[in-house]
């Protein structure tokens, strides 16, 4: 086939301008990068403009740009809108990553025998979307595009895509689709492609706990006086119960409960618990009670701690009561959990756990409701047929862990059930020290996705 020759005789090339994206530092939450995050939406504009795209617009918002580009071939055939995000999280602690984060290299490993690149952003999400870029462009270059095609990559997801909503509800028509593809998920193995059908939602809070107006001396008050240190650790260890149950009055009151039969089905995916364990160098897994790993992850929420601080943590030994400590705290919510609900829900029961020797403030970063999408419509078939093209064997319906609060916004203003196209492994260390990407995913995911669009054009057609 004429696309998949041109991928082949581009390889190189198609690698190495990954590379150039992922040397960009495009960190969204620190402001220290300011820059580099929209040479990031330039290189995007750039690409889509060499790859073919008749209109390439930066959209500014009162944040970062989304980036827009369009090939419409014909009006009355099907377009297909693919987001993505150019953003990336940041390196932090880059004294644990074995080679600079935005230097990438391509080493071999164990899962990834052939190779894969070791960068901020390899999996999460530039080499994912970034496959759109150049399968568009394998596309247009052997004359072989068979629907329409429209591009929408944020610069804000890692920061909550916070003017993404204003974008969307004010540009409809211009977004308007046929079906949206997402690739910014896992699938399950290269041996196990999978097709993500439901992710969680999430509330991040932060909160602040304040003893004394100044810290104290622990001789001279230790004992007499609240720690809020302390006290922090004992109200986060309540609220959670010896089943692992979060003890917020009324959180679980929407968590919609699976079937027997749903929570059959889904527990089929390949899962090796013994594999998982030594993966991640820990001698038992941690959970919720009467509820397996894939479910724990796919359709139970959470509550963890991202981060604790406060008193003294310089070298030696400093002895002190601290006037305050803080956490920022986040939960991942399941259907049909209401964010602003949940966060309302922890910000009273925080306040009410609290002790009498303490002040507390608590504050909602952001949130995003979570999603689940049909594996019935025709977008989720056209993906079926083509990863089963590409890999040789038919993809199975996952719900994963993650949150990309966007889904539901898309369900929501442009009626229409994104397919979760990932081609990442969960192993790939997404936000992690040394996140990388395969390279064989890389290029069987450009293919995937050349074959997505004949499918999709074909069962339309039907
Ligand atoms: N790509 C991830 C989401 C993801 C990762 C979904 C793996 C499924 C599997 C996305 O970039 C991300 O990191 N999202 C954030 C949420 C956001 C609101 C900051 C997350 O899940 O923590
Ligand atoms: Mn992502
Ligand atoms: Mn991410």
């Amino acid at each position: 086939m004429a696309v998949n020759d041109f991928i082949r005789d581009n390889k190189d090339r198609f690698l190495n301008e990954l590379l150039d994206l992922l040397r960009i530092p495009s960190v969204s939450a620190d402001p220290k990068f300011k820059d580099d995050v929209f040479a990031a939406a330039n290189f995007v504009k750039e690409s889509l403009e060499k790859a073919g795209a008749d209109v390439v617009e930066i959209c500014q918002t009162k944040g970062y740009p989304i980036v827009y580009g369009e090939k419409i071939i014909d009006p009355a055939l099907q377009t297909v809108l693919v987001y993505g995000h150019y953003d990336v999280q940041p390196a932090d602690p880059y004294e644990l990553w074995d080679s600079p984060p935005f230097e990438p290299v391509i080493k071999k490993t164990k899962i990834h025998p052939e190779g894969a690149i070791f960068a901020r952003g390899s999996a999460d999400d530039k080499g994912q979307f970034y496959m759109y870029v150049k399968a568009f462009e394998a596309m247009m270059a052997s004359g072989d595009l068979p629907c329409n095609v429209k591009f929408m990559i944020e610069g804000e997801e890692e920061v909550g895509s916070d003017n993404l909503d204003k974008f969307v509800i004010e540009n409809k028509e211009k977004l308007k689709a046929d079906v949206i593809l997402i690739s910014d998920t896992h699938m399950i193995s290269m041996q196990d492609p999978s097709i993500t059908v439901g992710l969680r939602g999430m509330a991040y809070m932060e909160v602040e706990v304040t003893g004394s107006n100044r810290d104290l001396h622990s001789g001279t008050y230790g004992g007499a006086v609240a720690n809020p240190i302390n006290v922090l650790c004992d109200m986060i260890a309540s609220m959670q119960d010896e089943n692992k149950h979060i003890t917020i009055p009324g959180f679980y009151d929407k968590v919609q409960e699976l079937t027997a039969v749903q929570r059959e089905r889904l527990n089929e995916a390949p899962f090796d618990l013994n594999e998982y364990k030594e993966k991640l160098d820990i001698d038992d897994v941690h959970g919720e009670n009467g509820f397996t790993t894939i479910e724990r992850v796919g359709i139970r929420p959470t509550l963890d701690v991202n981060g604790i601080w406060g008193g003294y943590i310089g070298e030696g030994a400093k002895t002190v009561l601290p006037s305050k400590a803080h956490a920022k705290i986040s939960m991942r919510l399941v259907p049909d959990q209401d964010w602003r609900e949940i966060a309302e829900l922890f910000e009273n029961h925080f306040k009410s756990i609290a002790p009498k020797s303490v002040k507390v403030k608590v504050k909602a970063h952001h949130g995003g409701a979570p999603a689940v999408v049909s594996d019935s419509s025709i977008g989720y078939k056209a993906a079926e047929a083509a990863m089963e093209e590409t890999f040789g064997k038919r993809p199975i319906p996952t719900r994963e862990g993650g949150s990309i609060p966007i889904v539901a916004l898309f369900q929501k203003e442009l009626g229409s059930d994104p397919i979760l196209f990932g081609f990442g492994l969960d192993t790939d260390a997404l936000h992690s020290p040394n996140e990388h990407y395969g390279v064989k995913n890389y290029f069987i995911g450009i293919e995937t996705i050349a074959a997505f669009f004949r499918q999709f054009r074909k069962l339309s057609e039907k």
